[in-house]
Order: structure tokens, then C-alpha cells, then sequence
């Protein structure tokens, strides 16, 4: 039996199906909360001009570019990333392109799911009426600083704190979900829960836009006002337009928003688009999962959370945490809930729906490790999914345990969940219009389309997409590096959990050596 033949068994069960679980790895805690942050602190309208040329530069074109190379190496009859990048490149040692692709989602996923305990923690909180702690700000802020025990390391170690019991609930629900399989476990589950969502959100936003005028002694602060301080271009005192735009920042906070948010440079589609049939659409495939993203990002996230803040709190406590997602969602948001008729229950939809989208994107980083475990170490899906879990949730210990100012958490988010994405991202593009070729690669993502690619995508991808990516990666290391590189020494937390990555990435890198030996061999006749 060919390696195509044996590999031929895990299609998803339709195209829906795919789509809904692409769109439900993007859709995420970064449409809800990020998002709606950054756009905040950055000039509202303002921020959408590089939002938009990102999407349309960076976010769509690579997108297509993770699709055509996943779907190719699944007809080699691979789904995990070094052996879909062996195969892509014709490399003997192609597989090594592959290391990253399996680390970002494995230790984003460690962070990711804590955070997704917290949005099950406060929707629990909310159901059984314990987060009615009055319209005090304060209360709120420490509420979250206890759950999450951002004072001291170690404060989160009671089996009995409620975020602990949430995140042993959710690590199970995500291992259970990746071991039913694709299409009983993940694509199930976004089929169920991407809808739920999607009418939880659509309630919120119905509740917060018939809002009106709560408070008739602030007139000014109604919704009309709240979504015109989330969306009229606001220019920062003494600056133009031109000026605002020419401060670097604002490009990179705007493209990174797009990796994470669309979920490309993780390594997850490169995985989800192995598992299509030959002749699968992509075009529209890949056009609708990261529609359907803008939509929630756009018209679902940037429409409640500011403007509701707005309308009960005013200006200042929205400027103050703008940029910073935490504190917009977790301590912001509940207050606005606390004034806001029905709070309660809105305050539960909302954190629910935020559990979801958490859950739909955090099981899709599982599946890329899954699929190397099963298919590069050879192991059972069982023993696969009980590895998976032993080290993920060790990864994930070590954040819950040096929680003070989630400076672990922090640390792994910037050298694997940006500088790691923008590395992934850069190198599939080479990849796919330098190794392969932008002529092959192309007629990869035209087979089977049932939309035309637009014309000009050749040269972006070729030219235009390498280089826009390059420029602000150069510009992201010159803002961050030297603060995070000082981190590393100062923080022992960071360090510490730095230190886990490389213990994690070298593991990895010796397994993925292993796995393309093997490979070899069975390649010999
Ligand atoms: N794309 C996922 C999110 O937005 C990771 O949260």
C-alpha cells in the first residue's frame, strides 16, 4: 500500500465541514478581544487602512498559499508539516522546514487554552450570579487579577480555584475532541458550535446597538457616539492622517492582528488542507473561512465591545485599556455588564461565546502535533493524544504556575506567537513561489477552484508578499527585540518558560530527524 493509499482514510465530510473548522481556528479570542483593542488604541478608522492592505497583502494570499501546500502534501499522503514540506519542496531534508510548523501551534496552544479557561471561568461566574460585584472598576480588576493569580507565582494552585477546575474541564474537552478524530471530533464540533456562537454574538451586538441613551444625564453617550469613538478615523493631537500612518507601529500591531486572527504562519491550515480531497475547491474554500473571520472580527467584534464600554463608561476607562486585551474583556467588559439591563445574562452569553471561539481555535492547534505524533512517530491515536496531553498540559502548568503579571504567558506569546508566526508565514511563502514555483503553485490552487484567483495574485505572492513581510519583520525585531531579549535575563519567569520552548523545539527537531530518516528508507525501492 502506497503512503497515499495508507494515508487515504481522514477526509473531512464535506466542504462546509472544512470551512466551518477553518473559520472556527480563526475565529477567536483575537476577533473578540484583540482586535477591538488594537483598533481602539490605534485610531479607530485609522487602523482599518493597514488592517485592510494586510488582509489583502499578507492575510488572503497566504492563506491560499497554506491551503494549495497542505492539500498537495495530503496527496503525498501527508498531514503533518515535515512530511507535507518534504514532499512540497522534493527536499531530502525538507522535513526540518516543518519544526516551526509543529511548535507554534503545540506551545501557543499551551498558553491559549489557560486564557480559554478564564472565558469558561467567568461564564460559570456569571450563570451562578458571582460576578455581581457591583459597578465598583476596581472590583472587577481584582477579581481577575485572583483568578488568574497575576500578584504572585504559585497563587493559582488550589484544585479547588474555580480557573483550575476550568481548565482541567476544557484541556479534557479539546483532548476528547482531537481523539474522536476530523470529522466526529473537530469538524462536529464547528459545526455545532461556530452557529452558537455566531447567534450569541449576534444577540450581544442586538442588545448593545438598541441600547440608546442609558443614562439621560450623559446624552453624549449613546451608541450613535460609541460607534462613531470606535470607527471615525481619530487622529492623535497634532498629527495628520499621513503622520499616524507613518509610525511603524500601527503597521505592525496591524499585521500581526491578521496572522493571529486569520490563523496563518501556524501551522494549522497547512494541517487542515492536508486532509481535502485532490480536487477540492480551495479558492472559495479559503475566500469563505477568512470572510467569515472578517465578519466576526469586524461586524461582531468591533461593533459591541467598544462601543458598550463607551455608551456606560465613557471615554476614559476605554483609553485607559485600550491595546490591552485582557484588560478591555476581563475587567471592562464585566462592568459595562453590571449597568446594562439583563447584565447578567449578557454577561454569560458573551463569555460563553468567547469560550467557544477559544475552543474551536484551540483544538485546531492540536491537531498539527496530532498528526505528527501519528504520523512521524508512529504512535496509536490514543497514545498520541495521552503524549500530546502529558507535555501540553506541563507547558501549560508552568503558565499557570509563574502567573505573576503573566510574564511566562507574555514570553511565550512573543517568540513563538509573533516572531514564530512571522518565520512560518515567511518561510511557506518562499516555499511555495520559490521552491515550487509561483507556475506550479498556482495551478495547485486553480485545480479544483470554483472561483477565479484574482489577477496580480501571482506577482504579490511572488514579490510584493515576501517583501511587505520581511520590512515588518525587520521593523518588529528593531521595536521588540531588545525589550524581550532583556526580559529573557531579568524576568526568571520568562526565561524559564523560554527555556521550555527549547527543550520542546529540540525534542522535536530530533524526532522530526528521526521521522525523515524513516521516510527515507520507505522511499527506497
Ligand atoms: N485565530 C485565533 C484567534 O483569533 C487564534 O484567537
Amino acid at each position: 500500500m502506497s503512503r497515499a493509499d495508507e494515508r487515504s482514510r481522514q477526509h473531512w465530510g464535506s466542504r462546509l465541514g472544512v470551512v466551518l473548522a477553518v473559520a472556527g481556528s480563526a475565529v477567536g479570542l483575537g476577533n473578540f478581544l484583540r482586535f477591538p483593542g488594537l483598533a481602539a488604541k490605534y485610531g479607530g478608522g485609522v487602523f482599518l487602512i493597514p488592517y485592510f492592505v494586510a488582509i489583502l497583502l499578507i492575510g488572503i494570499p497566504i492563506c491560499w498559499v497554506e491551503w494549495a501546500i497542505g492539500r498537495r502534501g495530503g496527496r503525498a499522503g501527508f498531514n503533518s508539516a515535515p512530511g507535507i514540506l518534504r514532499s512540497v519542496t522534493g527536499w531530502r531534508n525538507g522535513h526540518f522546514l516543518g519544526v516551526l510548523a509543529v511548535l507554534v501551534p503545540f506551545i501557543v496552544y499551551m498558553y491559549y487554552v489557560y486564557i480559554e479557561a478564564w472565558c469558561m471561568a467567568y461564564a460559570w461566574s456569571y450563570a451562578t450570579g458571582q460576578l455581581s460585584l457591583g459597578g465598583e472598576p476596581d472590583a472587577y480588576a481584582r477579581f481577575f487579577e485572583t483568578l488568574v493569580g497575576t500578584e504572585a507565582n504559585g497563587s493559582v494552585t488550589n484544585l479547588q480555584s474555580p480557573v483550575l477546575i476550568a481548565l482541567i474541564a476544557s484541556i479534557v474537552l479539546n483532548l476528547a475532541l482531537i481523539y474522536r478524530g476530523l470529522t466526529r471530533g473537530i469538524e462536529a464540533f464547528c459545526s455545532v458550535a461556530m452557529p452558537v456562537l455566531i447567534v450569541c454574538a449576534v444577540l450581544v451586538l442586538i442588545r448593545v446597538l438598541t441600547l440608546g441613551t442609558p443614562n439621560p444625564e450623559l446624552p453624549q453617550q449613546n451608541v450613535l457616539n460609541g460607534l462613531g469613538f470606535m470607527w471615525n478615523p481619530k487622529l492623535a493631537d497634532g498629527q495628520s492622517l499621513f503622520d499616524m500612518l507613518a509610525n511603524p507601529e500601527i503597521w505592525l500591531q496591524a499585521t500581526g492582528q491578521v496572522f493571529f486572527s486569520v490563523s496563518i504562519g501556524f501551522g494549522i491550515i497547512i494541517s487542515y488542507s492536508s486532509y481535502l480531497r485532490s480536487d477540492d475547491d480551495i479558492v472559495l474554500s479559503g475566500l469563505s473561512s477568512a470572510s467569515t473571520n472578517e465578519f466576526c472580527e469586524l461586524c461582531l467584534g468591533g461593533l459591541i465591545t467598544i462601543p458598550a464600554a463607551f455608551i456606560f463608561l465613557g471615554p476614559a476607562p476605554v483609553e485607559k485599556v485600550g491595546g490591552s486585551t485582557f484588560g478591555l474583556g476581563f475587567y471592562t467588559l464585566p462592568v459595562v455588564f453590571q449597568h446594562m439591563p439583563l447584565g447578567a445574562f449578557f454577561g454569560f452569553l458573551w463569555f460563553f461565546l468567547l469560550f467557544l471561539a477559544a475552543v474551536t481555535s484551540s483544538i485546531s492547534m492540536l491537531q498539527p502535533v496530532l498528526a505528527f505524533l501519528e504520523e512521524g512517530m508512529r504512535l496509536t491515536r490514543a497514545r498520541a493524544v495521552a503524549l500530546l496531553g502529558f507535555v501540553s498540559t506541563a507547558g501549560t502548568g508552568l503558565v499557570v504556575y509563574y502567573s505573576r503579571n503573566l510574564l511566562a504567558l507574555d514570553a511565550m506569546d512573543f517568540w513563538i506567537g509573533q516572531v514564530g508566526i512571522f518565520l512560518l508565514a515567511t518561510t511557506l511563502v518562499v516555499v511555495f513561489s520559490w521552491v515550487l514555483g509561483t507556475e506550479r503553485g498556482i495551478a495547485e490552487i486553480r485545480r479544483g477552484a470554483l472561483l477565479e484567483l484574482p489577477p496580480g495574485f501571482a506577482f504579490v505572492i511572488k514579490y510584493v508578499s515576501p517583501t511587505y513581510l520581511l520590512v515588518i519583520f525587520g521593523l518588529f525585531l528593531v521595536e521588540n527585540a531588545s525589550t524581550y531579549a532583556t526580559q529573557l535575563v531579568e524576568q526568571r519567569e520568562a526565561g524559564i518558560a523560554v527555556g521550555f520552548v527549547l527543550v520542546i523545539a529540540s525534542l522535536l527537531t530530533y524526532f522530526i530527524h528521526k521521522a525523515g530518516r524513516r521516510w527515507t528508507q520507505e522511499e527506497r525501492p
